[in-house]
């Protein structure tokens, strides 16, 4: 019998108490690695028309809590869909990734909820319906990109290894820049915000772009507008709880983050030592990451010691147990579920 009282162990997490067995997801979770995601997509026809369906992305954001019982769900959707709202075209191409439209600059942005809710409809619809049919322990987790890798995606048009485009525009004109990420963060905290009303229990923002960029403009681009953000959120739900992602930020940039933006915790990207991470943020915030997703590929003794490694250096911290990004299509599921056995003391 599941003790349906109890506070669920990735909540009490973020409340930055310590749990072990530590409570574990994997960011994207949901994916082609899984044979029956592929069916589900082969029947849709593409990624953007299952984001768009809430049938669709309910039953696959439920597919690997089936397959491995891990500890929370996250909704399957993608965060370019603000921009979408925003009313950039968006669309994906397989083998290329997400390709948008030309940017049409900021005074061209559709600044109309009216508007933002009824193309994102689905997205709050599948959350409310997801809510429903998952099991009252598992946390739902809701996301938003960040404003400055969205930034990047708009101004660039698609992914890119610089980021070019959007420092460029950054550099040249600091002003509209500064005003579109104000732009950004505004809509991405309306975003939560409905997520949350729909059913979301916790929201993480990825700012998968955020390395790379000089200190002082990882302050201005990236902790100012997540703490834009993280504000906008909790004018509305004071107590929500928020997971950031700066991924391949410098030490002192996670560090930077974890003290200005007021997530409760930081998600860590692999490169990352979590023995720094613990002796530096602990106290400040909960921790997440930091499995290299290729070990998670590599499976076997490799694996095994990768997740030894991080629930020691992390022991007496909060920890959320995570990838240090997201799930690769050619992982094998049976080292997922080898991992989620692992943290739990069962394999
Ligand atoms: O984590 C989950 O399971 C929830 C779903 C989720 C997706 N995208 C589904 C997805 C989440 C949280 C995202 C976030 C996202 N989307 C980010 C931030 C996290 C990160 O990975 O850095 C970014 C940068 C995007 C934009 C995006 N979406 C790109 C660059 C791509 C193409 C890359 C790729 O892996 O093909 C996507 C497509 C995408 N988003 C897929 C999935 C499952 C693959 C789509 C498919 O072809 O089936």
């Amino acid at each position: 019998m599941k003790n349906e009282n109890k506070t669920p162990g990735l909540l009490t997490v973020l409340k930055k108490q310590e749990v072990r067995p530590a409570p574990v997801w994997l960011m994207r979770q949901a994916g082609r690695y899984l044979p029956e995601y592929q069916a589900v997509r082969a029947k849709a026809g593409s990624f953007w028309t299952m984001c768009m369906s809430p049938d669709l992305a309910v039953e696959v954001t439920l597919q690997p809590i089936r397959r491995f019982d891990l500890d929370a769900a996250i909704l399957f959707s993608d965060i370019l869909v603000v921009p979408h709202a925003l009313g950039q075209a968006v669309r994906f191409e397989d083998g290329r990734g997400p390709v948008l439209g030309a940017f049409a600059g900021n005074d061209r942005l559709v600044r109309d909820e009216a508007v933002w809710a009824g193309k994102l409809a689905p997205v709050y619809d599948a959350m409310a319906r997801t809510r429903s049919e998952l099991a009252s322990d598992k946390p739902l987790i809701g996301f938003a990109g960040a404003p400055w890798t969205l930034a990047a995606y708009m101004l660039e048009g698609e992914s890119s290894s610089d980021q070019r485009a959007a420092k460029l525009a950054g550099y040249r004109d600091p002003k509209s820049f500064s005003e579109l990420l104000n732009i950004l963060a505004d809509t991405v905290a309306w975003h939560l915000v409905r997520q949350l009303q729909a059913g979301a229990d916790v929201v993480q923002i990825f700012d998968s772009w955020a390395g790379g960029l000089p200190d002082r403009y990882f302050y201005d681009w990236v902790v100012t507008p997540n703490k834009r953000v993280v504000e906008g959120v909790r004018k509305v739900f004071p107590n929500a709880p928020i997971i950031g992602f700066p991924r391949a930020a410098t030490q002192r940039g996670y560090e930077t983050y974890a003290e200005q933006t007021g997530v409760d915790a930081v998600s860590i990207d692999t490169a990352q030592s979590m023995r720094w991470v613990a002796s530096v943020l602990s106290g400040k915030v909960a921790v997440q990451g930091n499995l290299d997703p290729i070990a998670l590929i590599a499976g076997g003794k490799t694996l095994d010691d990768a997740i030894d490694h991080i629930l020691a250096d992390t022991a007496g911290m909060p920890l959320i147990f995570n990838l240090g990004h997201g799930v690769l299509p050619e992982t094998p599921p049976d080292h997922v579920a080898r991992v989620v056995a692992r943290v739990r003391g069962a394999a």
